[in-house]
């Protein structure tokens, strides 16, 4: 049976200094990852066929450039645009937006960022993607934390209210495979 494979990227340089958005580079730990990525992949599914997607944001295609297969970049996989946010830190918007701050926290789902994005916008941003994916065999993702949330909830019928608290770790991979009803569900962990 067919299979869909999530990972976010390597940690980034924004990961590392908690900063939102941007398009930085992965860490060291990060690249240490995107090499250890082929590996981890084949010790769990041996040499089956995948085809590859990033979004166009140097962290994930940097996760995914040790990979021996097919890719394709998505704009629609760019990460949850966080308008006049992106760059800060969660401490610097609530000095900087306290009551964005704390609307967002009210519903997460449907806050949009000034100038950005909400979560709802990212679902219908992706339904193009999930149709292609819906059509494909085997695809691995190399995306980001609220794009995969999204498609995650997808695939696991999630209610919307719950979508953006679902956990997405770093360096993991979490493999679908759809049944009549749902998806089982594994993960392979680099422990690094
Ligand atoms: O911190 C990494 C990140 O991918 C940010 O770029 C993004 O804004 C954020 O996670 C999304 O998570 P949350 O919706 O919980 O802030």
């Amino acid at each position: 049976p067919r299979s869909i494979f999530f990972s976010r990227h390597g940690e980034s340089q924004y990961n590392v200094e908690g900063k939102i958005g941007g398009d930085s580079s992965l860490s060291e730990r990060g690249m240490r990852y995107a090499r250890a990525l082929p590996a981890l992949i084949t010790d769990n599914i041996g040499d089956a066929e995948l085809t590859v997607w990033t979004s166009t944001l140097q962290r994930t295609i940097q996760t995914a450039q040790y990979l021996p297969y097919n890719k394709l970049t998505w704009k629609s996989l760019d990460e949850l645009d966080a308008g006049v946010c992106d760059g800060m830190t969660y401490e610097e918007i609530e000095q900087a937006y306290p009551e964005d701050f704390a609307n967002r926290d009210e519903d997460k789902f449907n806050y949009r960022y000034r100038g950005g994005e909400s979560y709802r916008d990212v679902v219908v941003r992706l339904e193009p993607v999930i149709m292609e994916l819906e059509r494909q065999e085997n695809i691995l993702i190399i995306g980001h934390q609220a794009i995969l949330r999204c498609l995650y909830a997808y695939f696991h019928n999630l209610p919307q209210a719950d979508l953006p608290y679902i956990k997405i770790p770093l360096h993991t991979v979490i493999k679908l495979t759809p049944k009549a009803y749902g998806c089982d569900e594994e993960r392979y962990t680099l422990p690094i």
